[in-house]
């Protein structure tokens, strides 16, 4: 009896190190992997191909501009892609990518159902005029370097909350080494904060 519980005594340490163990491991790998699901693009689209030291040769306002009530047009349609990707015997690549461009969507003449990496829920207001053009912030300080990405992130959505995992950041930690690194209500009203816009940090302002 004596001997047995010396015994467990010598080696608690073991169970303590194996349980901290596991611990970390539901809590860094199992508990995202869980939180987070996988979902596929429709088209791996290449924005170091189309961009301005591309073949393409396009500026970023080719395709992402303003209307003239200073709405943001987003993702361009499909229609634009037809500008160039016009005729499937006379494809620009040898890509897989674009021969499904052509069948799944130029030919029938459907939209593409892009996912959005920086969606915000339904509730936020987020005008990019405001930004780009009276604030002059570069696209790149929100969403990265686009320019030179050649192969699209994957896309994670968050199981319970339906956002993409691009709002809450990538970074289990919850660590934010970049501006665009996360997107959260306090990443908004931080930058507000720092370009002196404190107004802009009333509810009202980004929750219509
Ligand atoms: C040929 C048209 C085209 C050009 C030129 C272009 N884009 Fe895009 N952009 C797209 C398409 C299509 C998507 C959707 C697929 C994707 O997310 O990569 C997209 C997506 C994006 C997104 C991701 C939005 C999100 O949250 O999902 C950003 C940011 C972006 N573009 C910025 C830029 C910037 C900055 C430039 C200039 C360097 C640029 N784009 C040039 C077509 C273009
Ligand atoms: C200004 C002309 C132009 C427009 C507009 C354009 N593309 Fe392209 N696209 C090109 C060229 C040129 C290539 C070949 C690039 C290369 O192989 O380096 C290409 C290649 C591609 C490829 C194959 C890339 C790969 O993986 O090798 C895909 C997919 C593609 N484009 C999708 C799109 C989509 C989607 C749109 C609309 C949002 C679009 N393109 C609009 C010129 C254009
Ligand atoms: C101050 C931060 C900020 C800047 C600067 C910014 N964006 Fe965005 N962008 C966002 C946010 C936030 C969203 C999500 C908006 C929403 O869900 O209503 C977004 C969404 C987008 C989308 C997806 C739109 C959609 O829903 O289809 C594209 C494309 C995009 N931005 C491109 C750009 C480009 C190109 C520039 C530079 C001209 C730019 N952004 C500058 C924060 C920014
Ligand atoms: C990198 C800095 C930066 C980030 C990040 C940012 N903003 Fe802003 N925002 C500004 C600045 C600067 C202005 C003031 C523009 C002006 O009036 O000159 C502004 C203005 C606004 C306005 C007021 C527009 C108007 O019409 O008066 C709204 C709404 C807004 N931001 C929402 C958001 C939301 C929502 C987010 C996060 C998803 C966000 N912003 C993230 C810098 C930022
Ligand atoms: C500067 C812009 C900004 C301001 C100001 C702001 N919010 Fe938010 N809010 C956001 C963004 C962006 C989100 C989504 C991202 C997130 O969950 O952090 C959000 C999310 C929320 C949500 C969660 C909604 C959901 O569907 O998950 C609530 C609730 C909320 N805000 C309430 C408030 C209240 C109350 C105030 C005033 C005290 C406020 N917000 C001020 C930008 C803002």
């Amino acid at each position: 009896m004596d001997a047995d519980l010396k015994k467990s005594d010598k080696y608690g340490w073991v169970f303590l190190i194996a349980g901290l163990i596991g611990a970390l491991i539901v809590g860094w790998i199992i508990f995202p992997a869980l939180l987070y699901s996988k979902k596929e693009q429709p088209i791996h689209f290449s924005h170091a191909k189309h961009g301005p030291d591309s073949d393409a040769g396009m500026s970023c306002e080719d395709c992402h501009f303003f209307y003239e009530d200073g709405s943001f047009s987003g993702i361009p349609k499909i229609a634009k892609c037809i500008e160039c990707h016009e005729d499937a015997e006379l494809p620009l690549s040898d890509s897989e990518e674009e021969e499904k461009l052509f069948t799944d969507y130029i030919v029938p003449n459907k939209e593409i159902p892009w996912l959005v990496y920086s969606r915000q829920p339904e509730c936020v207001y987020f005008p990019h005029m405001a930004h780009v053009k009276m604030a002059d912030i570069e696209c790149n300080v929100c969403h990265g370097e686009m320019a030179k990405q050649d192969s699209m992130p994957v896309y994670k959505v968050n199981r319970l909350t339906g956002y993409s995992i691009d709002i809450w950041g990538r970074n289990i930690a919850g660590l934010k080494k970049n501006t665009w690194d996360r997107m959260k209500m306090n990443d908004c009203a931080e930058c507000h904060t720092e370009h002196n816009k404190e107004n802009n940090n009333a509810c009202f302002v980004c929750h219509k």
